[in-house]
């Protein structure tokens, strides 16, 4: 394979450094230079520089004139729901005309609704889900993403939504504690069940378990019963908790060592104060909060107080059917008040931590992978500034232009 030169780009912007996670004023710190070029050798980026300080090129180098680009690091989504069939258009009709997320749950719909389709889907279909939402993904600048199972809370589908996340080139996480399906009596039947008929399977195929604390799914002890034993199995821990209430996912994630705990829209000042204080990483996701109208999760007290977080989408059916991280980049400024440098580390290098490869992801620096997104932009920062726009021109993955 040529090595690939990207030049003439008007502008190159990355988190600066080689640490991770970024936490307070070091997630703003960014490498920005005018007028660059990006140099790949295979799937890893060999040199970044000043178009000026360019010399002359030994060998076979393929050339993308960049002219009136920008490039930032190919966008991490690290946490997002791709493997369902069917849709929730009908249930977004009827929250636009009043009804309530946690009541169309409580009825039956929501989340069961979108496990009936997915059970129905059979692996194929999955697959192709999985496919085209990568696809989309892909488009819209992610280079990398996670996916959940979590929609098919039986044996068979939870385990072909990880293989179809795989297949799909994603990170699997098995979030086999999403909620109670209709055959089973309780949560703690249902919690019999799958620890021992699918975390066996689902630990040779995830990398993480997630669980769904919260008020109408599983409490604390029914988590940390699924979590111990993920733990156990090798997996590394996410939580979702502090969505509607709070009740005791930040406290739990901590004692655990979980990697994340993701949403937070209801946490307050001692929740905030606690994690700012460890080592999990709290994964914000303004999109879900906008779609349902729910509050914006604390970001600016996270960051100030000097938490490690990340943004996501939540790509789903029901809480957020949106797999831009641009647009989720332009809530964390219009919403979040985080400014765009601190929104770009948050979608990358700390996304990339979640996911347990900042090593080698999130950065457009020489060693790291050569996922790239070019943006139709003069200054990179229109990622945050073009809202809903079309501000992805060209995708570059492992050194190959995709889109
Ligand atoms: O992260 N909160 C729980 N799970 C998903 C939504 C699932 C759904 O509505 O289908 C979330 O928002
Ligand atoms: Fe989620």
């Amino acid at each position: 394979m040529p090595r690939l030169l990207i030049r003439d780009l008007a502008q190159v912007a990355s988190p600066a450094g080689r640490a991770a996670p970024l936490r307070g004023s070091a997630l703003a710190d960014l490498d920005w230079i005018d007028d660059g070029y990006i140099l790949c050798d295979g799937a890893e980026i060999e040199a970044v520089g000043r178009m000026r300080d360019l010399g002359p090129l030994e060998g076979d180098v393929e050339e993308l004139h960049a002219r009136g680009l920008s490039a930032v690091p190919g966008l991490v989504d690290c946490h997002t729901h791709p493997a369902f069939g069917g849709d929730r258009v009908d249930e977004f009709s009827l929250r636009a005309a009043g009804a309530s997320y946690e009541e169309l749950h409580a009825s039956g719909g929501g989340i069961l609704s979108t496990v009936q389709a997915t059970r129905a889907a059979g692996e194929d279909g999955l697959t192709r889900a999985v496919a085209r939402h990568r696809d989309w993904m892909l488009e819209a600048g992610t280079t990398t993403f996670e996916g959940k199972s979590g929609y098919g809370l039986d044996r068979a589908t939870e385990l072909a939504s990880l293989r179809a996340v795989a297949a799909a080139g994603g990170i699997p996480t098995w979030l086999g504690a999403h909620t109670v399906p209709p055959e089973q009596a309780d949560a703690d039947t249902y919690l019999d069940f799958v620890l021992a008929d699918v975390l066996p399977e689902a630990a040779k195929l995830a990398e993480a378990a997630d669980v769904f604390l919260e008020r109408g799914a599983f409490d604390v002890s029914q988590a940390r019963r699924y979590l111990e034993a993920c733990r156990a199995a090798g997996l590394a821990l996410r939580l979702h908790g502090d969505q509607f209430t709070e009740a005791g996912a930040i406290p739990l994630a901590i004692e655990l060592g979980a990697r994340s705990v993701d949403h937070l829209e209801v946490t307050g000042p001692g929740g905030i104060a606690s994690l700012a204080a460890s080592d999990v990483v709290g994964v914000l996701l303004p999109a879900s909060a906008l779609f349902l109208g729910r509050p914006m999760p604390p970001a600016r007290a996270l960051v100030d107080g000097g938490a490690a977080i990340a943004l996501a989408t939540d790509f789903n059916p029901g809480s957020a059917f949106c797999e831009s991280l641009p647009l989720v980049c332009s809530l964390a400024a219009t919403q979040l008040k985080l400014s765009p440098a601190e929104a770009l580390g948050a979608c990358t290098v700390n996304a990339a931590h979640v996911l347990g490869r900042a090593d080698s992801l999130g950065r457009l620096a020489p060693g790291y992978a050569a996922d790239i997104v070019l943006l139709d932009a003069p200054d990179w920062r229109y990622l945050a500034y073009h809202l809903g726009g079309q501000v992805v021109s060209r995708v570059i993955l492992s050194g190959r232009p995709v889109v």
